[in-house]
């Protein structure tokens, strides 16, 4: 099925959709994004994404894409002309095109954002078997940037680490730096010792997932314990449990760590009771 997008201010079919070679996005990946999932046609923690999108665009002192306003409603219409029960809406902001390659940013006056929105149709996103088998994670270095709260398009080494663990038989990888794990390619992660929930606390170091932070109030408001500190791979491999949280996995069990399962090797009950009341939760404020 062809897609219907939506470029600078117009829905079309994706195989009309263009956006210039000299698109900042594309010569210096100097664009950001957002991943938004819908269940039941309805979109899940919007405004927490449109607060990230916002604060990601003022961190590169870059200007909102000119229908910023109208973002809710075009999420919606794009739901609706693709018929999208189950998926994902990615949004991407650039620094647009000046019409030529340069390291200055161009003037905010005569060149504007570029904005693009696509739709991910993936029936059976809420019920995924990788929620009943769990997952099996590597651990790699972590060579990103120093800027990860800010959810820019420079995806190459996370794409990079998703093939290494590919290559080992795994599912995911979750980056090391200075002795901890920072968080997965594209999710944040977890584990579970004593009952209590141990994931890193936001800094400049990970990004500020929506999922998590969505996940962390259910958790409280269940009386769970959570703790916010970094943990050594060691420790996770030692863990009773462990889970990644993004919004296109909402919460995965791992069941496996560099080769070491955790526990019985099976999804535990912490990993597996968050799904469910994140999943409750997020359908009931869905909008
Ligand atoms: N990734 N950490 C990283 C590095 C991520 O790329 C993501 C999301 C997360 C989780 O954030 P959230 O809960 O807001 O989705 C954490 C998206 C899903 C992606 O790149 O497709």
């Amino acid at each position: 099925m062809t897609r219907t997008v939506y470029v600078n201010g117009q829905y079309m079919p994706e195989t009309e959709a263009t956006v210039s070679i000299f698109d900042r996005g594309f010569l210096m990946a100097d664009g950001v994004y957002e991943v938004t999932s819908v269940l039941d046609g309805k979109l899940l923690d919007f405004d927490g994404h449109l607060a990230r999108l916002e604060r990601s665009l003022a961190e590169l002192d870059m200007d909102k894409p000119d229908q910023f306003d109208d973002l809710l409603e075009i999420h919606r219409e794009l739901v609706r002309l693709n018929d999208i029960d189950e998926g994902m809406i990615y949004l991407q902001v650039t620094r647009g095109s000046s019409g030529d390659r340069d390291f200055v940013f161009p003037d905010t006056q005569t060149t504007r954002p570029t904005l693009v929105l696509f739709t991910q149709s993936k029936p059976g996103l809420a019920d995924s078997p990788a929620a009943k088998t769990g997952i099996k994670v590597i651990s790699i270095e972590d060579i990103r940037w120093g800027r990860r709260d800010i959810k820019t398009v420079q995806l190459l080494y996370p794409s990079m680490g998703k093939m290494m663990a590919k290559k080992a038989g795994a599912d995911d990888a979750w980056m090391i730096e200075d002795g901890h794990v920072t968080e997965g390619t594209s999710n944040n992660a977890y584990i579970v010792k004593g009952g209590k929930i141990i994931t890193r606390q936001l800094s400049n170091d990970i990004l500020h997932g929506i999922t998590r932070a969505a996940v962390l109030r259910f958790a409280r408001e269940a009386q769970m314990e959570v703790e916010e500190r970094p943990f050594t791979i060691d420790e996770a491999k030692e863990a009773d449990e462990a889970f990644i949280t993004s919004a296109s996995t909402f919460v995965f069990p791992v069941v496996e760590i560099d080769g070491t399962k955790l526990g019985e090797g099976t999804p535990g009950p912490v990993a597996r009771r968050l799904r469910e009341i994140y999943l409750d939760e997020s359908r009931k404020s869905a909008i």
